[in-house]
């Protein structure tokens, strides 16, 4: 799907035709340097942001508002009257003062969020978010929607940027992976071209941890520490690939399902 072959009249020798061209940014920090300009994004944070996102917009809620502090989203939430909007966020994986959510997706169950919208903010996921705003089509991804996000990127036609949400901008194992997951969706067996170095090498670290997705997001560092704090049980959801066909799109500051 990637390429076309044609055969030029005057010689036998084929040219090889890139379709999309696909990038990966291992932080917030690096995509920054990247240019954005209508290319499509997808951020990720494997553990936990997008996927607890995905599990709330699966229960029905109607959308977040990522913010990067924890001050921001105080303010915004002071402004807003809406009682249909909900605060929430972590530190440290933990929920948050006076916030009514944390980061769980088992704390966005229907009851607690069906037809709200929450104001997010989470040490990566919201940051890596606010970082790709300029970009022409930015989708939440994550394993949970693996297959489904790779579908709306192949129809947009577009060059793909994955995006990384990493660990305090360093590099993090679980998004790396995730976003090699997506490559090898994205570009089929045994291509290479069209990719850069950094989305190659995500591909080949997801061929090797495919066989077991979850052992891979438990080895993890934050997936150790989440288990370390008794949030085993989220790590195992986040591992659920392809459970969910949704995918939310970020634009105007706000991140909503579109279809
Ligand atoms: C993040 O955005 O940094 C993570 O989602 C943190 C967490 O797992 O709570």
């Amino acid at each position: 799907m990637l390429f076309e072959t044609f055969t030029s009249a005057f010689s036998a020798r084929s040219v090889v035709k890139i379709l999309m061209k696909i990038d990966l940014a291992f932080t917030p920090f690096e995509l920054e340097k990247k240019d954005l300009e209508g290319k499509a994004i997808v951020v990720i944070d494997s553990l936990r942001a997008t996927s607890t996102m995905l599990t709330a917009f699966e229960n029905g809620c109607a959308g977040f508002i990522p913010v990067a502090s924890i001050e921001e989203a105080r303010e915004l939430a002071a402004t807003l009257t809406d009682p249909n909007t909900l605060l929430g966020g972590e530190r440290g994986a933990r929920a948050l003062e006076g916030f009514q959510v944390g980061n769980s997706p088992r704390d966005y169950s229907s009851e607690r969020v069906r037809g709200k919208v929450v104001i997010m903010t989470t040490t990566n996921g919201t940051r890596a978010l606010v970082t790709a705003r300029q970009a022409g089509e930015i989708f939440i991804g994550a394993f949970l929607n693996l297959s489904a996000v790779c579908r709306r990127l192949k129809e947009s036609g577009r060059d793909v940027m994955i995006a990384c949400s990493g660990e305090k901008n360093l590099f993090c194992l679980e998004d790396f992976v995730c976003g090699g997951a997506m490559i090898a969706c994205l570009s089929g067996e045994g291509s290479s071209l069209g990719m850069t170095d950094a989305a190659r090498a995500a591909k080949i670290l997801y061929e090797h941890f495919a066989p077991d997705i979850c052992a891979m997001l438990e080895g993890s560092e934050w997936g150790q520490y989440l288990n370390g704090i008794g949030l085993g049980e989220d790590v195992r959801i986040c591992a659920q690939i392809d459970s969910s066909n949704l995918v939310p799109v970020y634009r105007g500051g706000k991140v909503f399902l579109d279809r």
